[in-house]
């Protein structure tokens, strides 16, 4: 699995504690599908059934049921 994120932020967040949770961590957006970045909101869960093989396009910043296959990733054999 792949996908495409546009991203419109031109420079870094700065973290402190008056980011951390209720449990005292901060957990930072990794699938790029987040409405409130760089912060995790959950949004991953989109993600659980992409194939290996495939790449995709979330469109808009609701990632629920709006994406698309752009492309099949090819791999070489060694
Ligand atoms: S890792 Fe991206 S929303 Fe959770």
């Amino acid at each position: 699995m792949a996908r495409e994120v546009t991203h419109e932020e031109r420079g870094p967040a700065r973290l402190d504690e008056s980011d951390m949770g209720d449990d005292d961590m901060i957990y930072v957006c990794q699938c790029g599908l987040s409405g409130s970045k760089p912060f995790c909101d959950g949004s991953h869960n989109a993600t659980t059934d992409e194939a290996d093989d495939v790449r995709y396009k979330y469109d808009g910043d609701d990632p629920d049921g709006k994406r698309r296959e752009i492309a099949a990733i090819e791999y070489e054999s060694g």
